[in-house]
């Protein structure tokens, strides 16, 4: 794994909190629908992944969600999550499942999506898995490539809304 990751100045990066609602609402928007969410909703949900502690390493969270501060604006400027899942098989072992990436609209291309990337794949490291994967669109494929990150396997899925 690469040094640790190095935060460009002017921003900052730190866990999801109740205040981001808003700004999360509109990043995320950048990804897919988000729906009409209620900030009561999405303060059971943060309440919810701060509940779920990792088996391994005491203290440590199964849902790891961090924003990208813009520290100017105070506002998030990109989010992604890692969240860790408890295998049995690997001796155990941990598996880091990378999720729901966006950068806000005004900050693309200014390396923003792959700090959060080495950030939560360094989380990952951190934590113990002994890999971390995730799925995406072929038009994101070469931006994941850039973060080190190399296809493996396909995608399958059923749906049911
Ligand atoms: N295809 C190929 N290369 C790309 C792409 C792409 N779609 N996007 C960025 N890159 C390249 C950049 O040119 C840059 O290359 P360089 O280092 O040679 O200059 C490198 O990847 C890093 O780019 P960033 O500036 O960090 O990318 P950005 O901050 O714009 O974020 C992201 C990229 C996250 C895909 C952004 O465009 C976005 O939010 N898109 C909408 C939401 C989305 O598709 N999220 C990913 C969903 S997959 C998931 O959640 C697991």
């Amino acid at each position: 794994m690469n040094a640790k990751t190095i935060i460009p100045n002017g921003f900052s990066i730190r866990r999801i909190q109740l205040s981001d609602f808003e700004d999360v609402k509109i990043v995320l928007a950048g990804l897919t629908a988000v729906g009409p969410i209620t900030l009561s909703t999405y303060e059971n949900i943060l309440n919810y992944w701060d509940s779920l502690k990792l088996m391994t390493i005491p203290g440590e969270y199964v849902y790891n969600t961090y924003v990208v501060i813009d520290k100017n604006t105070n506002s998030v400027a990109a989010i992604g999550t890692i969240f860790v899942e408890q295998k049995i098989i690997h001796d155990g072992g941990l598996v880091g499942h990378i999720e729901d990436i966006a950068v806000n609209s005004d900050y693309r291309g200014q390396k923003l999506g792959k700090l959060i990337i080495d950030y939560l794949s360094e989380q990952g490291e951190k934590l113990g898995c002994y890999k971390v994967i995730l799925d995406c669109d072929v038009k994101n494929v070469g931006f994941y490539e850039k973060c080190n990150y190399n296809q493996a396997g396909i995608e399958m899925q059923t749906r049911f809304n």
